[in-house]
């Protein structure tokens, strides 16, 4: 059964090896518990011990908030844990003017049937910076 934690306690490095997939540079192990550590929410999905899936915020702490990452592991993909992270981020965020995220095409209807909807954006990304 998949439960759902709100914070980071007990997760270790090692835990987030199976993260960033598909990424052509990752960002290492101690960064990427940095990063959670970092953020100002988290949600957990746990299998047991193991981590499925996670989400991430970063706010202003008074208007706006900003979801970088979401991933689930492969094996726990279609199941629903996605849609039910991104609807507790959303409702743990909803006294916030603004939530954004960026998102690639395909997953425009996935965010769409969870209530956000589609702007144009802008990016910068520093490669070197991974
Ligand atoms: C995007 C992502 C988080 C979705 O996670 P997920 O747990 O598979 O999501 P869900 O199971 O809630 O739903 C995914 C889709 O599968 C469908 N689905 C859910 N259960 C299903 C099932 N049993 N059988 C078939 N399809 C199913 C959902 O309807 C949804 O379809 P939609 O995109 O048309 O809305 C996951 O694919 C992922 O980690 N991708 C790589 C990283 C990424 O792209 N992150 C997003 C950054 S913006």
């Amino acid at each position: 059964m998949i439960i759902y934690k709100y914070d980071i306690s007990g997760v270790t490095e090692a835990d987030l090896d199976p993260f960033f997939e598909g990424w052509p540079e990752k960002p290492t192990l101690s960064k990427r518990l940095e990063i959670l550590k970092n953020s100002d929410y988290v949600i957990i999905a746990l299998d047991d011990e193991n981590i499925a899936g996670f989400i991430n915020a970063v706010t202003d702490k008074t208007l706006s908030a900003y979801i970088p990452l979401l991933e689930v592991i492969p094996k726990y993909r279609k199941q629903g844990i996605g849609t039910e992270l991104v609807k507790r981020m959303l409702d743990h965020l909803k006294d916030y003017y603004m939530v954004d995220l960026c998102c690639d095409e395909n997953l425009e209807g996935f965010y769409k049937k969870l209530g956000m909807e589609k702007v144009t954006g802008m990016i910068k990304r520093n490669y070197d910076r991974i």
